[in-house]
């Protein structure tokens, strides 16, 4: 599955940009939100996000970067937002918070950075849809990809084996044409990809080319 990160979008013009991914083939929509606390930069908000909303046909996931993201589950719940995910090293109480987003009507996910270790997820991979591996450190569309972060997805799919559990294993950051078959051999499910798709000559094609690697 590949999901186009929209922070590479063209925020002039958003409404062609999210209408062509419409129109193509991708899964579900990236949305990338940012606290300037967490991470160092600051993205889009809730005015925006109901622009995107209001526009988009696809199964819209929305990645937060923020701190105390427990505060604003309803609000993106109620944006009619499809698929949350929040970060471990944010979420003290994690078990709680995942069960906070499902009982709102969404799909949880959890994601990790690029410098915590996939062992900590061990106790919440049941409770999720998805793990999001960061494969480079948050904050910026269009950085290299952090090559360790194979060795991690092997290590999640080894551990969705060993616990019985069935939650999709997603990639972000850094994935282009090049790495995406690797990565889908090494378990990658959900391909997230900003810079790749959205530089691309032909956006769409480039969306079904990545998908079909
Ligand atoms: C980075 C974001 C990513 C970003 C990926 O903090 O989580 O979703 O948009 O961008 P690319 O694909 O350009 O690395
Ligand atoms: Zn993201």
């Amino acid at each position: 599955m590949v999901a186009p990160s929209v922070l590479s979008a063209d925020f002039g013009n958003l409404d062609r940009d999210i209408e062509m991914l419409n129109e193509s083939s991708c899964d579900w929509i990236h949305l990338d939100i940012m606290d300037g606390v967490f991470v160092p930069n600051i993205s889009i908000g809730f005015p925006v996000l109901k622009a995107i909303v209001k526009k988009a046909r696809k199964t819209l996931d929305a990645h937060l970067m923020i701190i105390e993201p427990w505060k604003y589950i309803k609000r993106f719940a109620d944006l009619g937002i499809n698929c949350l995910s929040v970060h471990y090293e944010t979420c003290p109480e994690l078990h709680d918070t995942i069960a906070q987003i499902r009982s709102l009507g969404m799909r949880p996910g959890v994601v990790i950075n690029p410098d915590t270790e996939v062992e900590v997820l061990r106790p919440f991979v049941k409770e999720v849809d998805y793990v999001l591996i960061m494969s480079v450190y948050p904050g910026f569309g269009g950085q290299s990809f952090i090559p360790h972060s194979v060795d991690k997805v092997k290590e999640l799919r080894k551990m969705r084996k060993d616990e019985g559990a069935d939650f999709l294993i997603q990639i972000d950051g850094g994935i282009n044409l090049d790495n995406v078959t690797m990565l889908r051999k090494a378990g990658v499910d959900i391909f997230v990809a900003g810079n790749t798709v959205f530089t691309a000559e032909d956006p769409k094609a480039c969306i079904s080319r990545m998908a079909e690697l």
